[in-house]
This record gives C-alpha cells, structure tokens and sequence, in this order.
C-alpha cells in the first residue's frame, strides 16, 4: 500500500484546515461589508428562522429523540445566534474554531450527518429572505452562499476529522485510513 498515492490536501490538518477554508471561500472586503449591513436584520428574523428550524427538527421521531429533556428556549437562542453570526463580518479562524466545535457537539450526540448538513435549508432561506434588505440583493445573496458554504463545509469537517480518527487507530494511522475510506485496493 505504500506506493499509493498521497494527496497533498491530506497534509492540511487542525487550524489549518479552517484557515484553508476561509480562504477558498474568497470572501472579499465587499463580501463582508455587505454581509454586516444585515446584520440588525437578521437578528429580528432570527426567531422566525429559529421556529422553522425546529418545528421541522421535532414533527419526525427521528431527529425529534434528540431533544428529549433539551432545554428548547434556550436551543431557540443558540440556533438564533448561531444565524445572526453568518452577519458579524468576521471570519477568522477563531469564527471557524467555535463553528467547529458545534460540529463537534453534534458528533458526540451520534447524530448522523444528514440530518445538520439537509437543515442548511432552513437556514438557507432566511438568508435569502434577508438579502432582500441589501442595498444590492444579488451580491449579497453571493456573500450570503460564500459563507453558508464554508460553515457546511466546516460541520462536515467535524465528522470527518472524527471518522479518520478512530480508523486510523484502527488501522494504525491517518494515510492508510484514507486509503480505505477511498477505497484503493490496488
Ligand atoms: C444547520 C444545522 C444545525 C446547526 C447550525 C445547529 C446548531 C447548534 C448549536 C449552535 C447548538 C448549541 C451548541 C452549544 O451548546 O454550544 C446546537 C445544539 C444541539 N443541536 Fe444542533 N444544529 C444543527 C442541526 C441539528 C440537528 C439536525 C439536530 C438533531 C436532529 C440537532 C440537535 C442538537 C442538540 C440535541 C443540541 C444540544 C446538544 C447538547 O447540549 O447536548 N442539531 N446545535
């Protein structure tokens, strides 16, 4: 298996990762000016946004189980400000750092993957509703999705970061972990 191939991207590890990230996402001074004029507005549409999320979240047993005995006004607020952040014009490597580490919160309660990654909707349309208050709607939707995506990307992170962990353990290290996970045989 040693003469299988080595992607440099497996070398970008820990902060690094998210420092990657935040760059590849290319969010210019533009960007992020227009992302910060929403950002009163989206904390008044916070709790309609944080309503929808729920309300989805608990009409199904199978996401709903995981709120049994939660504190759900509390959940209601940390979801809203969750939103609100997307806003505050800052995406530097402590933002990604406190986004990994909710990821992570959602690892640890073996909540499958699906389930955060297929909520961005929610959170999805709210941003498109919110764009409509920019002073130019269409860049701001494009800011909007930059940083959207690179927190979809930063929670799938949590997970991975997780599953090569315990393979590589298993397997005895991080290179023929992804080896497996990738699948080469040969
Ligand atoms: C867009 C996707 C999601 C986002 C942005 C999100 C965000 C958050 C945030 C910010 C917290 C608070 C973390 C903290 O205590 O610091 C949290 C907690 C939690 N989330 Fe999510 N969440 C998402 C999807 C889900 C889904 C799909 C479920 C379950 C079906 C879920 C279940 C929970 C639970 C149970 C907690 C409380 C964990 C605990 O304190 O024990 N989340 N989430």
């Amino acid at each position: 298996m040693s003469s299988e191939p080595t992607r440099s991207s497996w070398a970008i590890k820990d902060e690094a990762v998210l420092a990657e990230l935040i760059s590849l996402m290319d969010l210019n001074p533009t960007d992020i000016a227009m992302l910060k004029e929403l950002h009163p507005h989206a904390r008044t549409i916070a709790p309609q946004m944080a309503r929808a999320f729920y309300t989805r979240l608990l009409a199904r047993s199978e996401t709903s189980e995981y709120f049994i005995g939660k504190p759900m006004a509390a959940l209601h607020g940390t979801i809203s400000d969750w939103f609100v952040d997307l806003f505050s014009g800052t995406y530097d490597s402590t933002y990604a750092r406190k986004r990994l580490q909710i990821g992570l919160i959602h690892v640890k309660i073996g909540l499958p993957v699906r389930y955060p990654l297929a909520m961005m909707d929610v959170i999805l349309e709210y941003g498109q509703q919110l764009v409509a208050h920019s002073s130019t709607p269409a860049q701001a939707l494009r800011a909007f999705h930059k940083v959207l995506a690179l927190d979809i990307a930063i929670f799938n992170q949590a997970y991975e970061d997780n599953q090569l962990k315990h393979l590589a353990e298993l397997v005895g290290g991080e290179r023929l972990a992804r080896i497996v996970l990738a699948g080469i045989t040969s």
